[in-house]
């Protein structure tokens, strides 16, 4: 329930373009208890759905990008689920993702026979928050990911090639241009964004196949070239506290979503190497999709592959490097955290579900299930303030925070239906912050024409 009057608000937005530097961003109570009657979300329609592999494949090949189901992504026919699955399928190819696997027509009957909309959204005590959106960007743009350094909250958009940090005082706006390497009109392709422990802003650009740092101080952008082709440079190695993971050389690490490589850069001279893991067998390289990776106390990497299903380890000190299948099929491993216990926390998007690997010991320790049913939980951030782990609830608009001592859940619930998100960032003050990161954005149900960063301050 939203207690906060946001349509008062709404005068503001004039045709749907709203001037950030100069109003006020909507700030809004999310409150404490289940509504009574709450509304069908993703994660409801997903969980209607027959449980098994071809319900993990969908989740795989369709919700990269946008939830599925209510409020957009869903059809009534077979005609139409054969006609959007079409188009869905030249997107993926287009930006060539390799996401989508299935038959176009073989999933359109699988949709059309299962598929049907439940009649009221699972109902969940929440806890409470107030919860304030900052709208930035423009609302054709693809948003990814979030940080926050030096008083400013970031997102760069993937299609526009901009950067747009936002005063986390006054919600004010500022544009900053980013020199990738493409055509005008073109995708630089910008993905992920850190910071390492200095508070520099990194960015991947997985279309430009480069990594950009901004100074945030000088406002300088340095251009990192030089990385394999066709690689699509996705993802920045993270350490337990959720800064870019620094060797002791410096060196920083990078995956890389079409290839089975992890790159590492100086930063100093821009020398590139490239460490090969494990290969995948019996699935072409491109479709593996090595995604995310994490630094243990002792520099070696674990990532995940969400299509491969397996999760892996790599030490750029040895060269060693192994997988191990995830416990179940399709399960599809995401954007993992890892502890001061060198303890991982792999997020599974198919099945919703947390599987629980401790390093040391070498074994799953534990697998636990999200509360709210359907949910596919793309990141899990481990807060560095509080140790507390942050789950995205990407299917049902929320995020929760997993006490990783007593495994609980707290939900959060965002004030907007097909609130997708994909990461989660911590400031010392106790705020926590995502972004609304559909593509398209106009999949999130909201009233700014724009892209939103949201801040939410558990109470
Ligand atoms: C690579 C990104 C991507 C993937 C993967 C993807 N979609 Fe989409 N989807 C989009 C975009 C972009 C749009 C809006 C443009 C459009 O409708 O063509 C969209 C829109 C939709 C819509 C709404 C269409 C409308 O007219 O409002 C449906 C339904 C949909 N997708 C279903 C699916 C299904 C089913 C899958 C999996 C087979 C899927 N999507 C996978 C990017 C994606």
């Amino acid at each position: 329930m939203i207690r906060d009057s946001w349509s008062a608000r709404l005068p503001a937005v004039v045709c749907g373009v709203l001037l950030n530097a100069v109003l006020p961003a909507a700030s809004l109570a999310a409150e404490g208890e289940a509504s009574a009657a709450e509304p069908v979300r993703s994660a409801d329609w997903l969980a209607a759905l027959p449980e098994g592999d071809t319900r993990r494949k969908v989740v795989l090949g369709c919700t990269p990008c946008h939830q599925m189901g209510p409020p957009i992504a869903l059809r009534n026919s077979l005609e139409d689920w054969k006609t959007v699955i079409g188009r869905m399928k030249k997107i993926d190819h287009d930006l060539d993702l390799a996401l989508i696997r299935m038959e176009a027509d073989e999933l359109a009957e699988w949709l059309t026979k299962n598929a049907r909309m439940p009649e009221q959204g699972f109902a969940i005590a929440t806890a409470k928050a107030d919860i304030r959106e900052y709208p930035a960007g423009s609302g054709k743009g693809f948003y990814h990911d979030m940080t926050v350094t030096a008083g400013k909250a970031w997102i760069a958009d993937y299609f526009g090639n901009k950067l747009y940090g936002i005063d986390t005082k006054s919600g004010a706006v500022e544009t900053f241009d980013i020199p990738v390497d493409v055509p005008p009109g073109k995708p630089g392709g910008a993905h992920q964004i850190d910071i390492t422990r200095s508070g520099e802003l990194w960015i991947t650009f997985t279309k430009s196949e480069q990594v950009i740092r901004f100074d945030t101080t000088t406002r300088e952008f340095k251009v990192y070239s030089g990385f394999e082709k066709g690689a699509n440079v996705q993802y920045f190695v993270v350490d337990a506290d959720r800064y870019i993971y620094e060797d002791p050389q410096g060196g920083i690490f990078m995956t890389h979503f079409s290839r089975e490589i992890i790159s590492r850069l100086d930063p100093k001279t821009g020398e590139i190497k490239v460490y090969h893991t494990t290969r995948t067998a019996d699935m072409e390289e491109k479709g593996v999709h090595l995604y995310a990776a994490v630094a243990d106390s002792k520099g070696r990497l674990w990532y995940t592959e969400t299509h491969g299903n397996r999760f892996g380890m790599l030490d750029p000190q040895t060269g060693e490097t192994f997988e191990k299948d995830m416990v179940e099929k399709w399960v599809g491993p995401k954007r993992l955290a890892i502890d001061k216990d060198d303890v991982l926390w792999i997020p599974e998007l198919a099945s919703g579900k947390i599987t629980v690997y401790d390093t040391r010991a070498a074994k799953v320790v534990d697998r636990l299930t999200l509360p709210i049913p359907g949910d596919f939980p793309y990141a899990i951030r481990r807060n560095r303030y509080t140790g507390d782990l942050w789950v995205t609830g990407s299917g049902s608009d929320s995020l929760y925070r997993l006490d990783p001592k007593t495994k609980q859940f707290s939900v959060y619930r965002l004030p907007r239906q097909g609130a997708y998100t994909r990461t989660v960032s911590f400031t010392e003050d106790g705020d926590i912050w995502t972004c609304y990161a559909s593509f398209p954005n106009a999949h999130t149900i909201k009233p700014y024409d724009n892209g939103v960063v949201v801040r939410l301050r558990p109470q």
